[in-house]
């Protein structure tokens, strides 16, 4: 058990906020592929990064890697081999996913397997329409990992995606680059598009139409090693976002945070919630970059639905905090990809915040909750559930409580910010 301790006097400072995770996988993935050296600075060192990087090594690619620095030798498509060892995927369903795209393609078969959670988490997203390329992929009967891949010759398709996610979409565009003509893949909602952009910039014939969800992928059969600086996750950057709105006399800086429009919907939250939020954009090549400062604020209720969803994905388990701190009630549908997430967060954030003496209300697809600025704590033992983004949320949550608090499994907050209990006591005032 870890304990959280309440925070009464207030958070303040400044942080540099570490590389982001969606960037960090991909820069691995794209030097993998290409040809010569692709250098890349602020890489994020998590669990789940580490095990995309491990799992190129595994293949064949050389790379070598101190801290947030990462030096890849790549020798193009054709620099990854077989390995007789099932790759380890760990927590990581963005490992697992894109790589399943990338590997159907390779003239060789691949095993995958993960951690009790990652085996849990639904496959056929990706492999069914990964079968139009002529991709093939045997998984287990409940549609999870283990997978075994078949490397095959990859043809071009048009699919249409059935659900909203980054990595299926990401996972198709790495299986098209390999076909041998242009495909089209259809989104159901614009996602995060950090891989059409980076792919841009190694060299690749990709393009998004004006709809901003009908994306044309060329075959890539060279890339080029490229160097890459992983801007800040705001995925991180919200945690501390959330803890200086609601934990009272705060004032708090982030920067050099990714800006990204599919990646900004809680800077939109934020604001409709009525908090003091001042975002301070700066020139940037390809994926835009500020800094953020906020200060505690009094908060109104929220309502989210289908449309807002993919750009707070990641954040969701935060609005239902900001929501459990606003006088009123917020609403958050369209929102059912939460139950597939590294834990059910439609289960385990209603769980943990009643706790906090929170009134929430599960729906299939989201949460009914009915905010306070003062909660009554009714079990101080507090559970990630092995899921990072619940244990930092909770964390976050105990600043504003009026005792200390207990968190199990805190250890799953280095899947994606291993420094995270080390950066939060950054901001605590000296007494
Ligand atoms: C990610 C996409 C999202 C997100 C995940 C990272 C990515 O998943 O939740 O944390 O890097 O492409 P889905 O694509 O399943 O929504």
């Amino acid at each position: 058990m870890t304990q959280l301790l309440p925070a009464p006097t207030g958070l303040a400072g400044t942080l540099a906020i570490p590389g982001d995770k969606s960037i960090s996988h991909r820069a691995v993935m794209l030097g993998a592929i290409s040809q010569g050296a692709t250098q890349i600075h602020h890489f994020l060192a998590g669990e789940d990064c580490l095990r995309t990087l491990q799992a190129f090594r595994k293949l064949g690619v050389q790379i070598e890697q101190a801290q947030d620095e990462v030096l890849i030798h790549g020798q193009g498509w054709a620099g990854l081999h077989a390995t007789n060892h099932p790759l380890q995927m760990g927590n990581s369903g963005t490992t697992t996913r894109l790589m399943m795209g990338l590997l159907a393609g390779r003239p060789f078969a691949s095993q995958m397997i993960g951690d009790a959670s990652l085996q849990k988490r639904p496959m056929k997203r990706v492999t069914e329409p990964l079968k139009a390329f002529g991709g093939q992929v045997r998984l287990s009967p409940a549609g999870t990992l283990p997978a075994t891949i078949t490397g095959q010759i990859l043809h071009p398709a048009t699919v249409e995606l059935q659900v909203a996610s980054a990595q299926v979409k990401s996972a198709l565009i790495l299986a098209a680059l390999q076909a041998d003509g242009p495909s089209t893949i259809i989104e159901k909602l614009p996602t995060r598009n950090h891989t059409e952009l980076m792919l841009r910039q190694f060299g690749a014939d990709i393009t998004t139409a004006s709809d901003q969800r009908t994306i044309t992928v060329h075959p890539a059969p060279h890339l080029q090693g490229q160097t890459v600086t992983v801007p800040g996750d705001i995925s991180s950057a919200a945690f501390f976002l959330v803890a200086g709105a609601i934990v009272p006399h705060s004032q708090i800086t982030l920067t050099g945070v990714n800006l990204n429009p599919t990646r900004t919907g809680i800077l939109n939250v934020l604001q409709q919630m009525g908090a003091q939020l001042t975002v301070t954009e700066y020139p940037s090549a390809s994926e835009p970059i500020g800094d953020l400062t906020i200060q505690s604020s009094s908060l109104k209720p929220i309502n989210l639905g289908p449309v807002d969803i993919p750009a707070v994905i990641d954040e969701l388990p935060l609005v239902a905090l900001l929501a459990a701190c606003a006088q009123g009630t917020s609403k958050i549908t369209g929102a059912s990809e939460l139950r597939v997430k590294e834990t059910d967060r439609i289960a385990t954030v209603s769980a943990e915040l009643r706790k906090l003496g929170v009134q929430v209300t599960e729906l299939p697809d989201g949460m009914i909750i009915t905010g306070r600025p003062h909660w009554t704590i009714k079990n101080t033992q507090l559970d990630s559930h092995g899921d990072h983004r619940i244990g930092m949320m909770l964390a976050i949550a105990a600043l504003k409580a009026d005792r200390p608090l207990a968190l199990g499994h805190a250890d799953a907050v280095a899947v994606s910010y291993p420094e995270f209990f080390t950066d939060l006591a950054r901001f605590r005032k000296k007494a």
